[in-house]
């Protein structure tokens, strides 16, 4: 039986659409290895949204040359974020001509088709589709855990953040109908699955452009009138588009998690401008006031760049004050990387790399050093945790997470994975808690 391996870098989504690519070579027979050398098909799922994650990608690419002389027969495929990229593809073809198939994000649908000419005829595929096609539906799926999945809600981008290059290559916003989100959730109900993760760039635009009428707030409360679904949380949250309604449905459903992920980037109000992100500190400090207010016990996260084109020490403390007032339950730290076509590249003012390191170290201490204080206040208390198996660091240990996301590793009973159970918090570490089941 054929063998594939697939790596996926980057976010949620190209996680989703390994798993759609993995769901469709089920179906061709494939077998998933862990083991590259075994395979006899390599997919690479690639992220550009940071140089690093490119470098990545050469690296590797780089390394199945070999494996390539060695086995002929293999076919490699290269997909994903980087390959919509302007010339880019081109670029991979002249580089690593052994690659066999090289296709974009908005046609996965057609890697069957495109597997199948490679091995009948032998020739490379390079496909790109600049445009996005209407939303395809029904592609099967092989995800990765058996009782949390990820739901795309909505495709795209419309934001263009001066520093983002996902609008590009991910294309403009669309929304999926509610009636296939809703069926998709059943479906995975039905297979024993527990929570849900609705997905999308900017969830909080869902629904524009749809014909039937209806924002994320009726999409939320439509998902928590789900029977036997437990948990919803979703991603990512725009600051300038949660609105009150969607603070009230989060507030209000059951089945929806006291989770919100609220990327902040800044907390200057000048970087804020240059950046188009359409609020400023103000609006946001009050928003997560609000937020805290209205949604009991709630963990707010977000995502920060340090060393945007122009920012100062000054710009760089008022980061710093705003991590302090509003602490946070864990951020995302990223130094900013050049993403060339966006408009943040050809600003002049770009920050030398020892300033951004040095800005980032201090970042990420204050980020940690709150995340463990409000870590510390789990002592003693029992919380709801959805038991997906065996710890990572504790062979005895089961490990699962609470409504608020944070990871626990914990005593219990191996038969409720799977499960939601009430574990009572003994430790805090920095990044995770330890408990025993009750
Ligand atoms: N440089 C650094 N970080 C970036 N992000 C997006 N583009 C860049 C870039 N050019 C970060 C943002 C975004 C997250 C997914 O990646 O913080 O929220
Ligand atoms: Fe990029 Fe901004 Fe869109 Fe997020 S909202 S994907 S940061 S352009």
């Amino acid at each position: 039986m054929n063998k594939f391996y697939i790596e996926t870098w980057g976010c949620q989504m190209n996680e989703e659409d390994s798993e759609k690519l993995s769901g469709m070579l089920k179906k061709l027979d494939y077998t998933k290895t862990e083991n590259r050398e075994d395979a006899d098909l390599i997919i690479f799922n690639t992220c550009c949204v940071r140089e690093n994650a490119e470098l990545k990608v050469y690296g590797n690419l780089g390394l199945l040359r070999k494996l390539k002389n060695k086995k002929p027969e293999l076919i490699i495929t290269v997909c994903g974020c980087m390959m919509q990229e302007n010339d880019m593809a081109k670029a991979i073809r002249k580089r690593f001509p052994f690659v066999d198939i090289i296709m974009g994000t908005h046609n996965i649908q057609m890697f069957p088709e495109y597997l199948k000419k490679v091995k009948e005829d032998r020739k490379a595929i390079l496909e790109i589709w600049d445009k996005e096609e209407s939303i395809v539906e029904g592609l099967p799926i092989d995800r990765e855990s058996t009782m949390k999945a990820f739901v795309t809600i909505m495709y795209g981008c419309n934001n263009f953040c001066t520093y983002c290059i996902v609008p590009y290559v991910r294309g403009r916003e669309r929304s999926r109908k509610p009636e296939d989100i809703e069926n998709e959730i059943k479906k995975l109900v039905a297979e024993g699955y527990k929570e849900v993760t609705l997905l999308g760039q900017n969830v909080n635009s869902y629904g524009k452009g749809l014909e039937e009428e209806i924002n994320f707030a009726g999409l939320l409360r439509r998902v928590n009138e789900i029977p036997g679904l437990e948990r919803i949380r979703f991603m990512t949250s725009h600051p300038k588009d949660l609105t009150d309604e969607v603070i009230k449905a989060v507030a209000e459903c059951d089945k929806v998690c006291e989770h919100i992920h609220l990327p902040v980037q800044s907390g200057s109000t000048k970087i804020l401008k240059d950046m188009n992100r359409h609020y400023d500190r103000e609006y946001y400090s009050s928003l997560v006031k609000k937020i805290k207010e209205q949604i009991k016990g709630v963990a707010i996260t977000t995502d920060i760049i340090v060393g945007f084109p122009g920012e100062t020490e000054e710009d760089f403390l008022e980061t710093l004050s705003l991590i302090e007032e509003v602490r946070y339950d864990s951020a995302f730290t990223f130094l900013y990387s050049i993403r060339e076509g966006t408009p943040a590249a050809n600003l002049k003012d770009q920050i030398p790399e020892d300033v951004k390191h040095d800005r980032f170290n201090r970042l990420v201490e204050t980020v940690n050093r709150i995340c463990a204080e409000i870590n510390k206040d789990y002592e003693g208390k029992t919380v709801e945790v959805l038991v997906e198996g065996k710890s990572r660091t504790d062979e005895n240990k089961l490990m699962g997470r609470t409504r608020t996301g944070k990871l626990v590793n914990f005593e219990g009973s191996a038969e409720n994975v799977g499960k939601l159970v009430n574990v009572k918090i003994t430790k805090a570490q920095s990044f995770s808690l330890v408990g025993e089941e009750i």
